[in-house]
């Protein structure tokens, strides 16, 4: 059982997964009509991991005896200043999720809910990988600067970061 205030700042938070995950299916798309195929499935993969993340705040709501509630999701932006802004963008959306969930680990203090604080250990883990992800793409994106071949080779670097992740899931899905 978790208090009335701890059901609706997770369901708070489920709308913040959910947008995260339309906005990042908004710039699969985007990267995809600038010819960035490494971009696009990184982001779209993104946006499926936010659905899982909003999924398992759904059910932990519901498992506890709450009511998850579907949120409604505001447009997303549907074209982005250049590739660089983009994941600007995702770096400081990722950073806006991290400070929700420690906030809520603040809340679990306060209620003494014990519960909750150990459900979102997997989301201070998740929120720590999922920045140093970002960061070190953006160093990357520094480092390639602004030369004529810039697109080119940040769709390069976007694709090395999905083959990792689907060695990674290869590895888990034969464990
Ligand atoms: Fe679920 Fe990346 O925040």
């Amino acid at each position: 059982m978790i208090s009335k205030k701890m059901e609706a700042t997770l369901n708070k938070q489920i709308e913040l997964e959910a947008y995260a995950s339309f906005l990042y299916l908004s710039m699969a798309s985007w990267s995809d009509q600038q010819g960035m195929d490494g971009a696009a499935k990184f982001m779209l993969r993104q946006s499926s991991e936010e659905r899982e993340h909003m999924l398992r705040i759904f059910h932990y709501i519901n498992e506890v005896d709450g009511h998850a509630i579907t949120p409604a999701i505001k447009q997303p932006p549907k074209t982005f200043k250049s590739i660089n802004a983009m994941l600007e963008e995702v770096y400081a959306h990722e950073q806006k999720v991290t400070k929700a969930i420690h906030k809520i680990v603040e809340l679990c203090y306060k209620e003494d809910d014990y519960t909750t604080l150990n459900f979102l250990q997997w989301y201070i883990d998740e929120q720590r990988e999922e920045e140093a992800t970002m960061r070190s793409i953006l160093d990357k994106v520094k480092l390639i600067g602004e030369g004529g071949q810039k697109l080119y080779y940040i769709d390069l670097e976007l694709e090395k970061f999905n083959t990792v992740e689907e060695g990674q899931e290869a590895a888990e899905s034969d464990a």
